[in-house]
């Protein structure tokens, strides 16, 4: 892996639009003159309507833009922008879901240690006879072994159920360090306070790892802007290459995405959709009901591009074949709609359907 650099800002602006032939450009032309004739538009929000081409079949014939593809992490790989999740999809269930994404075009999953499924989901890859390289295959480090000796004997055991010889991504899933013996004998939870307060040995570890082979990028998960400059204060080979936090409609986070952008993290959005707790009162709200059916998307199509669009990795579960293929076709939201269910999201109360913190006998909130 090359020497840690920025990542490029992630931006809110759309790809450039297909090429545009020269009778669709002179449709567009036409009908934006239509428009300043039907609506008394004035020259300059007629030009704005342009914006709009590729949803008017002004772009090459097709309907939609699918927005941005992927990202550039610091080492230079490109991470797709859109992931199988596959937390809570259980066992017999989880292979046919990583097959089913594949099929459909998937090249990401995005799957971690504690989730227990890693041996289907690495049989399924398998299966499936799309080469290893052509898979982002991403992993996370359990609270349980963060200590440093701890870390190779666990990733090692990831890989194995994967049946892969490296991780394109491993996260250090919560920053919250377990002390091993009592949550691996009765999965009790003690803290390790020191790695939890200085994650600093753990990263180095991983940092080594990483030479070593086993693992392409390294990031985190569920770290908060102040633990997160409590890790990058520290002098480091690699810097996080991405924080994977919850990001959804009822949680939206606006100033971490505004932090991440400034500093130029990528963030990955974990309960896209709201979790299953919340997926179905997600997309059954009103404004992405009207965007959807203004734009002849389904709900879950408006949430996942809109996601996409803040500029971060989205990583929707499901186990049905034909979610799993709906969630997948996404496109670039018109400006208006964007900000649309932008401005819902951010201006009411934050509700996060994550948080183990009083389970694991906190007595902090992990994300305050
Ligand atoms: N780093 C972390 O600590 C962390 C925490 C949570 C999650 N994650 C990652 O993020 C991924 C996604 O998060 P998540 O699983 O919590 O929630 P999610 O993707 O927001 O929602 C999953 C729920 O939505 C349903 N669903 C999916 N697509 C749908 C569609 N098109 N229409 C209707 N319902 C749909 C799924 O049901 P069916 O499966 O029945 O279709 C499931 O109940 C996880 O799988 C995991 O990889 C990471």
């Amino acid at each position: 892996m090359s020497k840690a650099e920025e990542h490029p800002l992630p931006s809110y602006t759309h790809p450039p639009s297909p090429q545009v032939t020269k009778r669709n450009k002179r449709f567009c032309v036409l009908a934006m003159l239509a428009g300043m004739f039907l609506f008394g538009l004035n020259f300059r929000s007629a030009l704005r309507v342009t914006s709009l081409k590729p949803y008017m079949g002004c772009g090459k014939g097709r309907l939609h833009t699918r927005p941005r593809p992927h990202y550039t992490l610091p080492s230079g790989d490109k991470i797709p922008s859109v992931a199988l999740g596959v937390w809570q999809a259980s066992k017999g269930e989880v292979g046919q879901a990583v097959k089913a994404a594949l099929a459909a075009g998937y090249r990401h999953i995005d799957d971690a240690w504690a989730y227990g499924n890693e041996k289907e989901v690495g049989d399924a890859i398998k299966e499936s006879g799309i080469p290893r390289e052509d898979i982002f295959i991403t992993s996370k480090l359990w609270n349980s072994f963060h200590a440093p000796e701890d870390i190779e004997a666990s990733l090692d055991e990831s890989l194995s159920r994967l049946q892969i010889s490296y991780l394109d991504l491993y996260l250090i899933h919560w920053p919250i360090a377990f002390k091993k013996e009592p949550y691996e004998k009765e999965r009790k939870i003690v803290v390790d306070v020191a790695l939890t307060e200085n994650p600093y040995p753990t990263w180095k570890k991983l940092e080594e790892l990483v030479d070593k082979g086993k693992i392409r990028n390294i990031g985190v998960s569920n770290f908060n802007v102040w633990r997160y400059e409590n890790l990058t204060s520290n002098p480091l080979k690699y810097r996080p290459a991405v924080n994977q936090v919850e990001l959804s409609f009822g949680n939206p986070q606006p100033e971490l995405l505004a932090w991440a952008k400034l500093k130029g993290v990528l963030l990955e959005a974990y309960s896209p959709l709201g979790s299953s707790r919340q997926v179905k009162e997600t997309l059954e709200l009103p404004i992405i009901k009207k965007v959807a059916k203004d734009l002849g998307l389904t709900p879950a199509q408006v949430i996942i591009s809109w996601h996409v669009q803040r500029g971060v990795v989205v990583l929707p579960k499901s186990v049905h074949e034909n979610r799993i293929q709906e969630n997948f076709k996404i496109v670039a939201l018109p400006q208006e709609q964007f900000n649309l269910i932008e401005r819902a999201a951010v201006s009411k109360p934050p509700q996060r359907v994550v948080n183990p913190s009083k389970g694991w006998g906190l007595d902090y909130d992990i994300f305050a």
